[in-house]
């Protein structure tokens, strides 16, 4: 299979820079979003994103208007039809996924791989919603796609070496560095990022320090290049909290139970940067 047009489902966070990066590389895109506001935005925070990188001389202004050039727009999910290779980057919905896997299966020719971003929705059930799983995929980016450098290519349990070996490559094709691990709960990355992001907010539940402080400790102490209660905001408060319920309720463990303050914020809709309000005020973003 010769990779020329992907498509990406979902014009959010994610999906508009997963769409960059593959137009970056030269790939022909076609970013698909049933909400038509998404797709301007989306457009719009790629311009801004490519306008820095031509800023800071990464790419030239002619490179630039190219790679905007090979990045097109669709509210039908029908656009996806003639991709090779397919990204979705919706909303964490299991239900809401796997229709859409199911519609891409009756879509799209039958060599498409179908990858999905999700952070922490199982693979393998995703697949399981094709008559191709073989050809299913995660592909999982790290926020703020254009500039970081990992991708876990997760393999569900029918996904095929070739097809592991070929996103493997296509990742390194895009810049990014890949790691390939097995499906599972949280996968690696979230596995390991969430617990910690969680156990700060029971730091700050339980009193022992206050926000500023506990981010300082792991900046300075840890050399991480934002605190957890930052990230948290950065990543979107909601989005921790769903990831950590998938790990209590799929690993059957305590030690995932979500910090009620956490809780308690995605209540009040204090989801982080997204709203202007997380851990820290953002004012109107
Ligand atoms: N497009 C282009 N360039 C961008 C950019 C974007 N979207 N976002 C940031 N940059 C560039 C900046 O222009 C800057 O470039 P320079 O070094 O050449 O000047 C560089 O990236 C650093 O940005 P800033 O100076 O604005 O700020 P920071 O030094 O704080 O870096 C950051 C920003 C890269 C986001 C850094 O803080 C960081 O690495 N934070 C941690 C991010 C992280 O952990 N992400 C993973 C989240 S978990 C996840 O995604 C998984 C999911 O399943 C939950």
């Amino acid at each position: 299979m010769k990779t020329k047009q992907v498509a990406v489902i979902g014009a959010g966070q994610m999906g508009n820079g997963i769409a960059q990066v593959f137009a970056q590389a030269g790939y022909r895109v076609v970013m698909i979003d049933v909400i038509p506001e998404a797709l301007d935005k989306g457009m719009a925070t790629i311009k801004k994103s490519l306008a820095k990188f031509a800023q800071k001389g990464k790419i030239t202004r002619a490179e630039e208007s190219e790679i905007l050039g090979r990045i097109s727009t669709s509210l039908k999910l029908e656009g996806a039809a003639p991709a090779q290779f397919v990204v979705e980057a919706i909303v964490e919905n299991t239900d809401v996924k796997r229709k859409v896997f199911s519609q891409l299966d009756e879509l799209t020719e039958p060599d498409t791989i179908l990858a999905s971003n999700t952070s922490s929705i199982s693979i393998t059930k995703l697949a399981a919603a094709t008559n191709r799983p073989n050809k299913v995929i995660g592909m999982h980016f790290m926020n703020p796609v254009p500039v970081m450098k990992l991708v876990e290519v997760v393999r569900g349990i029918a996904t095929s070496d070739e097809v592991t070996s070929l996103v493997m490559d296509l990742a390194v094709q895009l810049g990014k560095t890949p790691v390939e691990v097995n499906d599972f709960p949280g996968f690696v990355s979230n596995r390991i990022l969430m617990p910690m992001i969680n156990e700060a907010i029971f730091t700050l539940q339980d009193g022992v320090a206050d926000k500023e402080a506990i981010d300082t400790v792991m900046k300075l102490g840890m050399n991480h290049p934002m605190g957890p209660l930052t990230l948290a905001d950065f990543i979107g408060l909601d989005t921790c909290l769903y990831i950590m319920e998938v790990l209590h309720r799929e690993l059957g463990d305590d030690k995932y139970r979500p910090a009620p303050l956490l809780r308690k914020m995605v209540d009040a809709g204090y989801l982080g940067r997204k709203t202007g309000r997380g851990f820290y005020d953002y004012g109107n973003g």
